[in-house]
């Protein structure tokens, strides 16, 4: 990836302060996917890193998550697989509860949503403290699936979740991170 356009990137990402509560520095990713430009650019940084990948799906993460891997995927032309917040997926679910920067949540994923081998790319819009890319681990290897890495656009170093995730071996691909 170009560092001018983890900049470019970057530079589009907006800081909100003490939101969802007091401390919490929001990274609010909408003014990117706002501008056409920017917005190609990053989704072109991914597709030129998995262009080769052999992929059979690509996983992204509730909410930010299917707005990234939904267009990877279409244009990689390998299907997509939703990792929900619980009580959404209608069909038969594996799921982990998970601690966030701001409280504690459930994801789940269905059944069927790969087979044991299957080549898959896990991706969200951040990782803090790693714990619900943690969760989309454990349940995509639940199923037998291989993660051939997992993807962001932000990382945020101090909360840990980065090193988290390579520690247990999966490599994180980071388009910027906020230190
Ligand atoms: C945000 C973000 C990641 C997660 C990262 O989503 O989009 O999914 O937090 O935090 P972690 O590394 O500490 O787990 P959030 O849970 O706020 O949900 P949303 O996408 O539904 O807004
Ligand atoms: N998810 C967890 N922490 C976050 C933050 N600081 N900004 C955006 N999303 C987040």
């Amino acid at each position: 990836m170009m560092q001018s356009a983890s900049l470019y990137i970057k530079d589009h990402i907006r800081t909100v302060p003490d939101w969802p509560q007091a401390g919490i520095q929001f990274r609010d990713i909408t003014p990117l996917l706002q501008d056409p430009t920017v917005f190609r650019t990053l989704i072109d940084v991914f597709l030129a890193r998995y262009a080769d990948a052999k992929l059979d799906s690509v996983a992204g993460l509730d909410a930010r998550g299917f707005i990234l891997g939904s267009v990877i995927a279409y244009e990689l032309n390998v299907g997509f697989i939703p990792i929900r917040k619980k009580g959404k997926l209608p069909f038969t679910t594996v799921s982990e509860e998970y601690e966030l920067e701001y409280g504690s949540a459930t994801v789940e994923l269905h059944t069927d949503a790969c087979k044991p081998g299957d080549r898959v790319l896990l991706i969200d819009d951040l990782i803090a403290t790693g714990g619900t890319m943690m969760a989309g681990k454990k349940l995509l290897e639940r199923l037998g699936a291989t993660i051939i890495e997992a993807a962001v656009i932000v990382d945020l170093p101090e909360l840990g979740g980065s090193r988290l995730i390579e520690s247990t071996g999966l490599p994180l691909f980071k388009v910027c991170d906020f230190a």
